[in-house]
C-alpha cells in the first residue's frame, strides 16, 4: 500500500473554516464531514485522508504520530503543551481571544480566587504569572454559568464576538492569548513522510498568504 498521510480536523466551526482552504489546494473530503456520523474520510488525494476529532484529541493524536497533520486552536496547543508535533503555519482562521472574564461591574476580590474553565493549565499557569493565587476548577461547557451561580470568581474562555459573555451578564477582562488555528505536524513524521508532506504543506501556506494579501 502507498504511504498515507492522516490530517486531524474538529467538527463545527475549524472544520467550517478549515475545508474551504483545504479545497484550495486541491484536497477535499469525499463525503462531507459536518453531515456524516463518520470519523474517517478519504479525499479527493489518494494519499490523504482526515479525521474527525474532539478539538482537544488533535494535540494528542498528532503527538504519537496516529495523526500527521493536524488543524488545532492555539488555545488547544497551549493547553497541550505542544509535545510531540511542530506548529507549521498559522492558517489565519477561527480566529478569537483566550480571555479571563468575570461578572459586569464587580471588582475582582481580594486574596485567593476560585476560576472555572477547561483550560486548566493556561490558567494556573497564567493566574501564576500575575502573582495570584487561584484555585482552579475544571469545567467542561458552559463555563459562562460559574459567575452566576457562584462556583467561580473568574473564567478563562474563548471570545470571539463577545455575544455569550454579554448574553449573560459577563464582561471580558484580561487577554491571554490571541488565538488562530494552527497546522501541526508530527516531529518524526515530518521526517520519515516529507517527501509527502513538503508539497502539501507549501501549497497551505501559499493559499493562506494568498488569502492574507486579498484582506
Ligand atoms: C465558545 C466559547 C464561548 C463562545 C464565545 O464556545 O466557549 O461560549 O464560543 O463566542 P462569542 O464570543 O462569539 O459568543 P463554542 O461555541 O466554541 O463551544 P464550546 O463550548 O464547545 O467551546
Amino acid at each position: 500500500m502507498s504511504e498515507m498521510i492522516t490530517l486531524a480536523l474538529t467538527k463545527g466551526r475549524v472544520l467550517k473554516d478549515t475545508l474551504p482552504l483545504l479545497a484550495e489546494v486541491g484536497i477535499e473530503p469525499l463525503e462531507d464531514p459536518a453531515d456524516s456520523r463518520k470519523l474517517i474520510f478519504p479525499t479527493t488525494h489518494a494519499q490523504v485522508q482526515f479525521v474527525v476529532l474532539r478539538g482537544s484529541d488533535v494535540p494528542t493524536y498528532v503527538q504519537f504520530g496516529t495523526a500527521d497533520l493536524g488543524v488545532s486552536g492555539k488555545d488547544v496547543i497551549l493547553e497541550h503543551g505542544g509535545e510531540g508535533f511542530y506548529e507549521l503555519l498559522d492558517l489565519q482562521i477561527a480566529r478569537c481571544r483566550l480571555m479571563t472574564a468575570g461578572m459586569q461591574g464587580v471588582p475582582l476580590r481580594q486574596g485567593r480566587i476560585r476560576v472555572a474553565t477547561k483550560f486548566v493549565n493556561i490558567a494556573r499557569r497564567y493566574y501564576a504569572e500575575q502573582g495570584r493565587q487561584v484555585d482552579v476548577v475544571k469545567l467542561y461547557g458552559a463555563m459562562e454559568l460559574a459567575p452566576i451561580m457562584g462556583l467561580a470568581d473568574e473564567i478563562v474562555d474563548i471570545v470571539d464576538t463577545g455575544n455569550t459573555l454579554r448574553a449573560n451578564g459577563l464582561e471580558a477582562r484580561e487577554v491571554i492569548a490571541p488565538v488562530t488555528s494552527r497546522l501541526i505536524v508530527n516531529k518524526a513524521a515530518m521526517k520519515t513522510k516529507h517527501a509527502l508532506l513538503q508539497p502539501l504543506v507549501e501549497a497551505l501556506g501559499l493559499a493562506v498568504q494568498k488569502r492574507m494579501a486579498g484582506s
